[in-house]
């Protein structure tokens, strides 16, 4: 029989194996053996590999290495010279004077620029390359290849490719197992025009009931 005396001595008992039970669970320590995950985790003693997931979607697109580094490590950009119609620019941009009038405008006239400070739109050759057509070019003068115009995009906003870096902006091509391959500056920004036109959401979600 318990009178409440032992009951309650009965009862701080009860609660210290409990107390006990929570410590041990808490340290890490098996209490009544591991869940198959748990147990699935430690029988397997190789060091996480985030390249040897048994199944990567591959990516098809043309990409590069690129010239930057994630978090320490390398990863790919989707390349641009196959997408850029009027490559390669030195088939007609040679050393030879070009005779027409307009040529400008006969060749280029699609190229409309809206990029720029109001009222102070940028020039050809605020990005491209002076002399050889073929590339673009940085402050500095240096030559930066179609494929790597992230360079050229992130001397002016250095914010958004910090960001693009970190994957904030833009998006990336695969899922999140193999190779990081990540969109390029220009395969969503127009150059020329690089904001995105304002517009209505196509597709909205129904109402809660
Ligand atoms: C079909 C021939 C052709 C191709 C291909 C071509 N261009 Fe041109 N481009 C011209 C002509 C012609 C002009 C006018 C040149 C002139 O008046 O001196 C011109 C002018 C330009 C200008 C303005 C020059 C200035 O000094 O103001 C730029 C910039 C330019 N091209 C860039 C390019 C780039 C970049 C490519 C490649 C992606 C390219 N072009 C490919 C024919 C071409
Ligand atoms: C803000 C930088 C910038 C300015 C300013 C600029 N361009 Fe470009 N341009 C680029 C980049 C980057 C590409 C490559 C785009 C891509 O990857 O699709 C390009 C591509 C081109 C192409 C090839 C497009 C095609 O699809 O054939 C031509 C031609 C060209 N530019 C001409 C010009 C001319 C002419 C001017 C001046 C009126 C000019 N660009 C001003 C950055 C610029
Ligand atoms: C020489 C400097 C320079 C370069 C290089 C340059 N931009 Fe710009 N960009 C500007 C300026 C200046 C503005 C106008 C900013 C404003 O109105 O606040 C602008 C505006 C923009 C905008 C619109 C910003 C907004 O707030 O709506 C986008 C998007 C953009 N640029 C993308 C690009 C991309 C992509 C490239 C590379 C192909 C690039 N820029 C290269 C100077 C540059
Ligand atoms: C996957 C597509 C994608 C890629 C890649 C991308 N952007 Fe953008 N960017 C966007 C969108 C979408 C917006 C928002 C446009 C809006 O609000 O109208 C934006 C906005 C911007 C703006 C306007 C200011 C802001 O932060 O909202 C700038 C500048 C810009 N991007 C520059 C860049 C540069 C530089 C790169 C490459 C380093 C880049 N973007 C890569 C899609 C992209």
């Amino acid at each position: 029989m318990k009178t409440p005396n032992t009951f309650f001595i009965w009862a701080l008992c009860r609660l210290n194996v409990f107390v006990l039970a929570l410590f041990l669970g808490s340290t890490g320590i098996a209490v009544a053996g591991d869940t198959p995950f748990l147990k699935a985790i430690k029988d397997n003693d190789e060091p996480f590999n985030n390249r040897s997931v048994k199944q990567v979607q591959p990516v098809i697109l043309e990409t590069v290495l690129a010239k930057e580094q994630y978090q320490g490590g390398p990863f790919r950009v989707l390349a641009r010279k196959k997408e850029i119609e009027r490559y390669k620019c030195s088939s007609c941009h040679t050393d030879k004077k070009v005779l027409v009038n307009n040529g400008q405008e006969l060749t280029h006239g699609n190229v409309v620029i809206n990029h720029g400070q109001d009222g102070n739109k940028l020039g050809c050759i605020d990005c491209h390359h002076p002399v050889d057509r073929d590339y673009l070019e940085d402050k500095k003068g240096r030559k930066i290849d179609f494929d790597h115009s992230y360079q050229l995009c992130g001397q002016c906003h250095f914010r958004q490719k910090r960001d693009w870096l970190g994957g904030a902006h833009g998006k990336r091509v695969s899922y999140w197992a193999g190779d990081r391959v990540v969109f390029n500056c220009a395969s969503c920004h127009d150059p020329h025009s690089p904001r995105f036109e304002k517009r209505f959401p196509a597709t909205y979600s129904v109402p809660l009931n």
